[in-house]
């Protein structure tokens, strides 16, 4: 069995050897601009085209990550990138979940407790007691119900604040009021104190952290986006915290990754920004479960975690 793997910021040495410690016998190969030479399966995290197209033989794509976003977008520009046999398969929480749930978590918490307004008061030397969110009020929403989201809701009911969920299909969680479809998006925000997204980019959620969506939420209500840069409309975001329509945002997605510099984001007070590491793709997790789907594809069973390149996730 033939790998080719492409990883252009990690270090393809430890990749490559893990991999052949998970499955001995494979020809594992590092993929170099010009290798043509056939291949069963592909390990990549965002390829260029040439690496896949005109690989008639290639079996299956293992994303290095959860969204696919950037291999689907790929196949818009450039058709013919993934060859027509080839399954798309996507990680499948391999230690990300519980990264969001911690960065989630203490989202909710900083902001339900005034944490970050408390950091202000304490750098300007004010002692001066706030008028604490009332938690029945606190309603959190989380945008995507799927492998993370679920996991993300299903850690804030525990904190007996009300939480809703969003999905394309409805879902059934307890504790949880779920809502799914572009029908019930607008019941899913109304008055909602803060919005979580963990959606896939795709062409239907494209831009859904909208001004309009910010309007429906509660005055002075707070974002968390941890899915794509291009589920915000930067500009919105920007207009609706001087309205104080949102209070405050806490951002580790961009349109631009890094953030280039003269971005306003940058300056905005109570905008909180981390570099893409809401949830990180850990080496020994991700190589296991590859590993493991390779080796039952190649004997012929079924394997989750494939991608509807239609829907696009
Ligand atoms: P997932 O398991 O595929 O879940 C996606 C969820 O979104 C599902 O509940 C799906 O609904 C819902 N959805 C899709 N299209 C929708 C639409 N048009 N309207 C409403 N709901 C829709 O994905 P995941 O593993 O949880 O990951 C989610 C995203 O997080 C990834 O795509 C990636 O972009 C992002 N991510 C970011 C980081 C980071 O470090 N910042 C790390 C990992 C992942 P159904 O359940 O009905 O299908
Ligand atoms: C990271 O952003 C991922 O999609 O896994």
């Amino acid at each position: 069995m033939k790998i080719i793997f492409y990883e252009q910021h990690a270090d393809a040495s430890l990749w490559l050897r893990d991999l052949a410690l998970a499955l001995p016998g494979a020809d594992i190969r590092e993929w170099q601009p010009g290798d043509t030479a056939p291949a069963d399966y592909a390990v990549v995290w965002r390829p260029p085209p040439e690496m896949l197209a005109c690989r008639p033989d290639l079996k299956a794509v293992f994303n290095l990550g959860a969204g696919v976003d950037a291999i689907v977008e790929l196949e818009r520009t450039h058709p013919g990138t993934l060859p027509p046999n080839a399954l798309l398969v996507r990680l499948e929480d391999t230690g990300m979940s519980v990264q969001m749930v911690e960065y989630a978590t203490h989202a909710v918490l900083r902001y339900m407790r005034r944490f970050d307004e408390y950091d202000a008061l304490q750098r300007a030397h004010k002692w001066e007691k706030l008028v604490p969110h009332s938690r029945d009020e606190f309603t959190v929403g989380v945008l995507g119900l799927g492998v993370l989201g679920t996991k993300v809701v299903e850690r804030l009911t525990t904190l007996s604040i009300p939480v809703r969920g969003f999905s394309r299909t409805k879902k059934d969680i307890d504790g949880v009021r779920t809502f799914a479809g572009p029908e019930q998006f607008d019941a899913f925000l109304d008055g909602a104190k803060m919005l979580i997204n963990l959606l896939p980019h795709t062409p239907d959620t494209e831009g859904i952290l909208s001004r309009r969506a910010f309007e429906r939420l509660a005055p002075g209500a707070y974002l968390v986006n941890l899915a794509r840069g291009a589920h915000l409309v930067d500009e919105d975001l920007l207009h609706a915290m001087k309205s104080g329509q949102i209070a405050a945002a806490t951002l580790d997605v961009f349109h631009t990754e890094p953030l280039p510099e003269d971005h306003p984001f940058w300056r905005t007070p109570r905008i909180t920004l981390t570099p893409h590491i809401s949830a990180m793709t850990l080496r020994e997790e991700s190589v296991a479960q590859v590993a493991e789907k390779i080796a039952a594809h190649a004997r012929g069973e079924p394997i989750s975690g494939i991608v509807d390149v239609k829907l696009g996730y």
